[in-house]
């Protein structure tokens, strides 16, 4: 990418959940922005966001529409970003994507900049932004990794809008409808069978995305596979369960990590303290742990809960919160594309 003052960026998935915090992460992160396109699907082309004041208008993706783009920022899902991806870069823009398409593709950094934005060295134009579960994992992990990552079991409590603003909308019709004593099935949740799908409203659902063969979903599986890639630990090993709660904003986990070596809580408390963007919130007693609501509209990690393992001196337990729509999704990105005008400086 070239040395500009400011620079030309793209949002393609503008009017979804994500792509609406990734222009609301532009403003308050102060990018050096010349101009944003605002990209999504015919259905919405002609609708107005307002950008740092201004009203833009959506306009209908086509290849074409990433001339003269320096940086686009994809959130409308794989399929779109398999066709419009190779488009932008052979157009001369960097791709920063939010879908699962290129994650796992060996010339493809997977990129949390706190934890592993060296990988963005020899890019090859599309640069993948990590699952929203798993980002924040990494914030956590990478700040204790000198003690040596052996066994992470995570559970998760995902928020609805990781499903897109559909899912909002959905969860707050179900409740409505509960309220009112009406039938409050929508269908956006998992489906039960061809007929019905599962309520989200005052449930718990351990299914996130789809069920793979191996009888773990495809959500759990990308804990797996992006964690070892983003901390270059191939054989780490990790056991996740992925739940999706009636949340609105912001994932939480329960995680419990085992060492190479005995960790006391107050030694990982002063390590993940100096860690960047992680913030610990861990005081029993002052009822004071991280959560959901607390973290909404942030951009950072916090982390608390810390205790040892009652059975195993090598192990922690602990509880890790973020907005799942920011620092799981639009801010991250937006941090890979100012490490990427960071790097563009010094070239
Ligand atoms: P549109 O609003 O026109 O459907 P969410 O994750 O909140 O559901 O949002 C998905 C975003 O991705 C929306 O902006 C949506 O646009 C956009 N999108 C989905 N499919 C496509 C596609 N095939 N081409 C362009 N934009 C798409």
């Amino acid at each position: 990418m070239q040395k500009r003052d400011r620079y030309c960026f793209a949002v393609l998935g503008a009017t979804g959940a994500v792509g609406r915090k990734m222009l609301s992460t532009l403003e308050r992160r102060n990018v050096p922005v010349e101009s944003v396109k605002l990209l999504a699907s015919p259905r919405s082309a002609g609708e107005k966001v307002v950008f740092r004041g201004q009203d833009l208008v959506v306009e209908a993706v086509t290849p074409d529409s990433f001339e003269g783009v320096d940086i686009a920022l994809f959130s409308a899902g794989a399929t779109a970003s398999q066709i419009y991806a190779p488009e932008a870069v052979k157009r001369g823009a960097v791709v920063i994507d939010n879908s699962s398409a290129f994650r796992m593709a060996d010339d493809v950094p997977l990129v949390v900049p706190e934890v592993n934005a060296h990988a963005l060295e020899g890019h090859h134009g599309i640069i993948a932004n990590p699952n929203c579960s798993t980002i924040q994992l990494m914030v956590v992990l990478n700040s204790l990794r000198s003690f040596g990552l052996e066994h992470v079991t995570v559970s998760t409590y995902q928020a609805v809008s990781g499903m897109g603003q559909k899912a909002v909308d959905a969860l707050a019709s179900e409740i409505g409808a509960w309220q009112a004593g009406e039938a409050n099935a929508t269908t956006i949740f998992p489906v039960v069978n061809q007929e019905q799908h599962y309520p989200m409203a005052f449930n718990v659902l351990p299914q996130c995305d789809v069920f793979l063969d191996n009888g773990y979903t495809k959500e759990e599986m990308k804990l797996v596979n992006e964690s070892r890639k983003i901390l270059e630990l191939p054989d780490l090993l990790v056991s996740p369960t992925a739940v999706r709660v009636p949340v609105l904003y912001g994932h939480a986990e329960s995680v419990s990590v085992r060492f190479r070596q005995p960790v006391t809580p107050e030694v990982a408390r002063e390590m993940m303290r100096k860690s960047e963007n992680l913030i610990v919130v861990d005081d029993p007693e002052r009822f004071e742990y991280p959560h959901p609501r607390m973290v909404e509209g942030t951009g950072e990690t916090y982390v608390g809960r810390i205790r040892q393992d009652l059975a195993d001196p090598n192990t922690l337990l602990l509880f890790v919160v973020a907005d799942n729509l920011l620092k799981g999704a639009a801010w991250n990105a937006v941090q890979i594309a100012e490490a990427l005008i960071e790097r563009a400086q010094h070239v």
